[in-house]
């Protein structure tokens, strides 16, 4: 099979590593990539992400049997629609569907609808309105404005004072734009974070191994929030009760909701879980695998990767078990001094040949750019260094020895990746 994969993050590079090693692949291509991602794929030139007519082009001319979105962006924008009325096969949720992770207004009411626990919840779509609401309801509270931000559209306000702020920066700053021309102001919620990815054809589904990622900058949960400093898998937070909790009570039903407004959901669903007191709860959903979850979920998967998308895609997917590696394996995100406010581009990256000896480590790249076998910082989140160990305090060993051979001017990282897994292994 000749397949395109969209994107070049750290997630994309974990997605081509894994078709790499698929028995059926015949040609692998990625639009844009990077500078990893360009060592195992071919990076078509002048396309970019946004342009679906030249991607269509593309895949028409070099007869690509398959196309897998990483990021949320095309999907939301309907790059499933577009390319299926062009005679392409994506996997991934068409647009409506994807308002999932697009509105979280819609978001809320298809939870609604299938009876999922989340936070109370109000919507509104104007500013005097929302103002009036909060001061009556008092914080703490979490401000979202509906459309995709990047992941910077969450307000988690302890104070009256940042809940009319973030309320005036949505609405009449407008700092998001249309994104933010409704916002959802919810109950604040206790508890832990994690991430259950499922792949499905819209009726049944499969659970990838669980994870949990880090979405503060620094140590111990402090500073901004980022796409994700780094992750690890499985997360035993996560036990066996709750894995059926989250299956039989959020994924089933709002897979058959979907189903039943004639949009059947088929790709990978990302519930963004807080749990608290051992009851799951969604925070958000994606539309797409996680970054970095994504770079530690795959690699632990021992099934040939193109063949359960093939599966999935013709419906067979219910033949097939997720086969889990049982060992463990965690990424450390290695990101630009600066982000992910302002940061530096084209800083050369040192050390990534002396990691090629070690076994069960995988660099993945997210912003890099080769330049004769050559590396360069060109993003925010640089790498994800990725190791397999046979416990969770192994693979932090691992990664970590191998963070310390790569360098390059300003790195910043967090230390303590994987850290709040231990108290579950005692
Ligand atoms: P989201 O993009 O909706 O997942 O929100 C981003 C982050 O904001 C989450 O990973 C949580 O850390 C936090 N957050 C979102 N909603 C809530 C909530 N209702 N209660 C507490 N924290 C939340
Ligand atoms: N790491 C969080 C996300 O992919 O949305």
């Amino acid at each position: 099979m000749k397949v395109l994969v969209l994107g070049g993050g750290g997630r994309e590079h974990a997605l081509c590593y894994m078709l790499s090693k698929s028995k059926d692949l015949q040609a692998l291509y990625c639009i844009p990539g990077n500078g990893g991602i360009s060592e195992i794929a071919h990076i078509p030139q002048g396309i970019s992400l946004r342009d679906f007519e030249k991607i269509a082009d593309f895949c028409i001319r070099e007869k690509i049997d398959l196309v897998i979105p990483g990021p949320e962006e095309p999907l939301v924008n309907g790059i499933r629609d577009f390319l299926f009325s062009k005679g392409v096969v994506v996997f991934g949720p068409d647009r409506w569907a994807s308002q999932l992770e697009g509105s979280k207004a819609f978001a809320k009411e298809i939870m609604k609808k299938a009876g999922v626990l989340t936070a109370d919840f109000m919507v509104f779509d104007n500013y005097s309105e929302a103002k009036v609401y909060i001061e009556k309801r008092g914080t703490p509270l979490v401000i979202k404005a509906d459309g995709l931000c990047a992941g910077k559209g969450v307000f988690v306000c302890d104070t009256l004072e940042e809940a009319l702020k973030a309320l005036h920066d949505i609405f009449v700053k407008k700092i998001f734009g249309d994104a933010g021309n409704q916002v959802v102001i919810e109950e604040k919620l206790e508890g832990e974070e994690a991430s259950y990815i499922v792949i499905t054809d819209g009726e049944c589904f499969r659970a990838l191994p669980t994870s949990q990622d880090h979405k503060r900058l620094l140590d111990h949960d402090q500073g901004p929030n980022t796409g994700g400093m780094g992750a690890y898998s499985p997360a035993p937070l996560v036990t066996p009760e709750i894995r059926e909790k989250i299956e039989k009570n959020i994924i089933a039903p709002v897979l058959r909701v979907l189903k039943e407004e004639g949009h059947p959901y088929l790709g990978f669903l990302y519930a963004g879980l807080m749990i608290v007191q051992g009851e799951p709860y969604v925070l958000e959903f994606n539309c797409r695998l996680g970054d970095p979850e994504a770079q530690v979920i795959l690699p632990r998967i021992e099934n040939d990767f193109l063949d359960l998308i093939k599966n999935t895609l013709n419906g067979d997917l219910y033949k097939f078990d997720i086969k889990e590696k049982k060992q463990a394996s965690l990424c450390v995100v290695m990101a630009s001094e600066g982000y992910p406010g302002e940061y530096k581009k084209g800083v050369e990256i040192f050390g990534l040949e002396r990691v090629k000896a070690f076994e069960d480590v995988i660099v993945f790249h997210a912003g890099t750019q080769r330049v004769d076998n050559r590396y360069f910082t060109s993003g925010g989140r640089v790498l994800g260094v990725t190791a397999l160990g046979d416990t969770i305090p192994l693979a932090i060993e691992k990664a970590y020895q191998v963070v310390s051979l790569i360098n390059f001017d300003g790195a910043q990282y967090r230390r303590d990746i994987a850290k709040k897994a231990l108290k579950y292994l005692v």
